[in-house]
């Protein structure tokens, strides 16, 4: 695609990121949290330094993003100490539903569980490409720019949780060179994969 452009997101790329997240991952748990909390994690991780929040360009429009961590880890615990009063009215009125409450939890302290402390910390948070530049290479382009940052953060290996009816982007993941290693339920019921990638 001629004039694509990949680059760092501006902090006014934020509410056109949480809208691609929401309208093209509307299955995730992230979506179902609605667009203020959308906002909120895309805010910090544009302010959080061992964050990568890259955009795709073109024609003057923002029609992709791809975001990732250093630390999976250290960045929900920045995320939730900073946010919390913050966190508590967005979710005030999705939070009676208990699902919702413990799903927030669950999302949270995942990292944490067991086998998970083996994998790599580096952490792939999502891509998502405006579905009419689908199967044109963006995906590709941002992917690529996410492993040079994160060599730059001397990150060798980073990984990706997605869910398993994510069929489009499994085989993504799959040509981009991640190999899949386990699956695991962050929340009940639904089955997610955890791919790696060796990024030399
Ligand atoms: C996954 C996604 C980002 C891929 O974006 P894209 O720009 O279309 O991807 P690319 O054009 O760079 O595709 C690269 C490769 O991925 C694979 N691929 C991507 N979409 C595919 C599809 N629908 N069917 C089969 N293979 C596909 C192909 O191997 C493709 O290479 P090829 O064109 O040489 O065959 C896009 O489908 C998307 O935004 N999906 C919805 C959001 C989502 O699920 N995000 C992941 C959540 S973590």
């Amino acid at each position: 695609m001629k004039g694509l452009k990949i680059m760092k997101a501006k902090k006014g790329d934020i509410p056109r990121i949480s809208y691609l997240h929401k309208t093209f991952i509307p299955t995730g748990f992230l979506s179902s949290l609605g667009r203020k909390f959308l906002y909120l994690l895309y805010k910090n991780l544009y302010f959080y330094k061992g964050a990568i929040l890259l955009v795709a360009q073109y024609e003057g429009n923002v029609i992709g993003f791809i975001s990732g961590v250093k630390d999976i880890n250290k960045f929900f615990k920045y995320f939730y100490k900073k946010n919390i009063l913050k966190i508590i009215p967005i979710l005030f009125l999705r939070v009676f539903r208990f699902k919702v409450l413990k799903g927030v939890i669950e999302l949270v302290f995942y990292p944490r569980k067991h086998f998970l402390c083996d994998l790599p910390r580096s952490e792939l948070l999502g891509i998502v490409v405006e579905k009419k530049y689908h199967g044109k290479g963006v995906a590709t382009k941002l992917m690529n720019q996410l492993k040079k940052e994160f060599k730059r953060m001397k990150c060798k290996k980073f990984k990706v949780v997605v869910g398993s009816r994510l069929k489009q982007a499994i085989l993504f993941y799959e040509k981009s060179g991640f190999k899949r290693i386990g699956q695991i339920q962050i929340h009940k019921g639904i089955m997610s994969y955890i791919f790696v990638n060796e990024n030399r």
